[in-house]
């Protein structure tokens, strides 16, 4: 089976991005065929320098690696090192409805936060993502429940290719985690964990003491018991949540621990809890942060693998499209 999802250079990884993405990446590599793309050309759609878009591919790519993408496993490159993902693009833009771009809600929501200049590839974003996931014949796609709208928009616009032009591309489903589909801010509970809000933000990488000043600041709810209650006491089955997929003991397990002790108490075993979970995460990070070279490597090895199976795809599609 093969399985395909992208992660953006913008900024460091949070426990969002490892628990909602991640964590499946690294169970899917163990059996099926994976490809994990760095998306730089879709970073460009939001205001960005290009001075450190270089050296935050870079990073990207030593996280992806730290976090446990196996490059003996799965193939990882960059985007735009691959022609062929704007190519499909272009060809997937003739086929895709406005109407279906404009209900995005994704793009509903940086519409509004770059009113000022709106550009047009804010709106064709996810013609991109399409074009990604569709020129690797992808199966399943795991990503966050933020990218499930995305992912069926790909399905759609494969299928009405596929209804044009004849049986060419493979429709992709959405994989989402049982749990953690969806890990909630840090400063606003009814919110998400978001990159653009840094505040919102556990980072992957962030050093013992930060993790523990993090979750001690953690906004909660009125009370003071440890249940899980999405609906009433949003910010304790965040953080209950985020406990049960660090330890890996079950929610009711976690609530009975901490039966008869307080909000304090709880906060400080979670930042444990996660502290020794990510410690083998940042002493890897740290290594690879010297090795440039080997991890430049891994990107060239996997941009040719990853070439060879994209012109294979393009090559029939300029033949069913009649580019020839
Ligand atoms: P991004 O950081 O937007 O490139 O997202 C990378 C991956 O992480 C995507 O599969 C997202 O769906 C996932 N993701 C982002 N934020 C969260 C979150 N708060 N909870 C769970 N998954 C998330
Ligand atoms: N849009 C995704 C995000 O912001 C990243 C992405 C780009 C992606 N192309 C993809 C995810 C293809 C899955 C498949 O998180």
């Amino acid at each position: 089976m093969r399985i395909f999802s992208g992660i953006q250079p913008t900024g460091a990884l949070h426990i969002g991005n490892y628990l909602g993405a991640i964590k499946q990446f690294l169970e899917l590599q163990e059996k099926e065929e994976c490809v994990f793309c760095i998306v730089d050309l879709h970073a460009m759609t939001i205001p960005y320098d290009p001075r450190t878009l270089p050296k935050n591919v870079l990073d990207a790519a030593v996280c992806y690696l730290a976090s446990g993408i196996d490059p003996e496993k799965s193939i990882l490159f960059v985007q735009s090192q691959v022609t062929e993902h704007t190519e499909l693009a272009w060809i997937l833009n003739t086929v895709t409805p406005v109407g279906d771009l404009l209900r995005m809600t994704q793009y509903k929501e940086k519409s509004r936060q770059f009113q000022k200049d709106l550009n047009a590839g804010l709106l064709n974003y996810p013609i991109l993502m399409a074009a990604d996931i569709l020129l690797y014949q992808t199966e399943v796609v795991p990503v966050g429940q933020d990218q499930q709208q995305h992912v069926e928009l790909a399905r759609t616009i494969a299928r009405a290719f596929n209804h044009r032009f004849g049986p060419t591309f493979v429709e992709p489903r959405v994989s989402l985690p049982k749990t953690g589909a969806k890990i909630l801010s840090l400063t606003d509970p009814k919110k998400k964990m978001s990159k653009s809000v840094p505040p919102s933000c556990l980072y992957l990488f962030d050093e013992p003491e930060i993790i523990e000043k993090k979750i001690m600041a953690a906004v909660t709810d009125l009370g003071r018991e440890i249940k899980f209650d999405p609906i009433k006491k949003p910010g304790i089955a965040n953080l209950l949540t985020v406990y049960s997929q660090f330890s890996g003991l079950a929610i009711p397990k976690i609530e009975k621990k901490f039966r008869n002790k307080g909000y304090a108490d709880f906060k400080k075993s979670l930042a444990q809890v996660i502290i020794e979970a990510l410690e083998p995460l940042r002493k890897k990070r740290k290594e690879l942060l010297s090795r440039e070279v080997y991890v430049r490597e891994i990107l060239s090895q996997g941009a040719k693998k990853a070439r060879s199976i994209a012109q294979s795809t393009m090559e029939e599609v300029r033949k069913k499209t009649g580019l020839v």
